[in-house]
């Protein structure tokens, strides 16, 4: 369903070419989850804004159900770290934005209806009247991801979404992730830095090289069920997480001797 094929991607600063993706390739099947964890700066929001089609790569190909991403599509969702809510709309009003943009054909009722299923998912109900600055904000990010998905998108690209909540809420939010995930159907994409969150989250975590980035490791994650955190407490979960240090370690390593 996303498939990245030996993508190198390139960009200009001061000092000449920057080399910031090598010969990347990963795929995620239909209603696949995978992870992406790498050393900052080595290119991971880059391959996020790639398969969005806000850039070209210079080189591969960025292959979206089968067609080649040309352009920005309609049929992704997006959430970032830092969620842009917009203050003079409602939480409702911000979950259903989407809709005033991207060609669908439902009525004003329909988008209220769609926005109130999802807000009901992620326990904001309570909140569509309320402006974004009276939220939390691991509430805010809840809200976020509701836009993100309100248009029912095949493919949900997330950029370190949680990077900014403490430690319970984002665990909470992983919680709601996988309550949106066995509700709603879309192929997903996570960039984070958190290898607990990844392996959590994701069906499989590939660890990226340091910048330029290239594959370095990947894993699958083979969890028995998604629904509750005692799975990060397993014998199994605590060897990916070691195998996963280990290889960022490497990462790293590799990154620093480069520089
Ligand atoms: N539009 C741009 N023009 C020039 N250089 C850029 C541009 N966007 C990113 N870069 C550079 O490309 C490299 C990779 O950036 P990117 O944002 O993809 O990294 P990242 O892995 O997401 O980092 P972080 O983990 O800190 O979020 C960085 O060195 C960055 O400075
Ligand atoms: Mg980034």
């Amino acid at each position: 369903m996303i498939e990245f094929n030996n993508v190198s991607h390139y960009f200009s600063s001061k000092n000449g070419e920057l080399q910031v993706l090598d010969n990347l390739s990963f795929s995620v099947p239909k209603n696949g989850f995978s992870a992406i964890v790498g050393p900052s700066g080595c290119g991971k929001s880059t391959v996020t804004k790639l398969i969005a089609g806000l850039m070209k790569p210079r080189k591969g190909s960025i292959i979206l159900n089968g067609e080649a991403v040309q352009s920005p599509r309609s049929n992704i969702g997006m959430a970032f770290q830092n969620p842009v809510l917009l203050e003079w709309r409602n939480i409702l009003k911000n979950v259903m934005l989407p809709l005033e943009i991207v060609h669908n054909k439902l009525s004003n009722e329909e988008k209220v209806d769609r926005a109130r299923e999802l807000l009901a998912l992620v326990g904001l109900s309570e909140y569509e009247n309320s402006r974004p600055s009276e939220l939390s904000g691991g509430m805010r990010q809840r809200a976020s991801l509701c836009r993100s998905l309100i248009h029912r998108p095949e493919v949900l690209i997330l950029d370190e979404p949680f990077g900014a909540l403490d430690a319970f809420t984002r665990e909470d939010l992983w919680l709601t992730m996988n309550r949106l995930r066995e509700k709603e159907s879309f192929t997903c994409l996570i960039i984070t830095h958190d290898i607990r969150e990844s392996i959590f989250l994701a069906d499989e975590v590939v660890v990226l090289s340091g910048r330029p980035a290239t594959n370095q490791f990947s894993i699958k994650t083979e969890k028995e069920s998604n629904d509750n955190l005692d799975q990060l407490y397993t014998p199994h979960a605590s060897e990916l997480l070691n195998i996963l240090r280990e290889q960022i370690g490497i990462a790293r390593r590799k990154e620093m001797a480069d520089k």
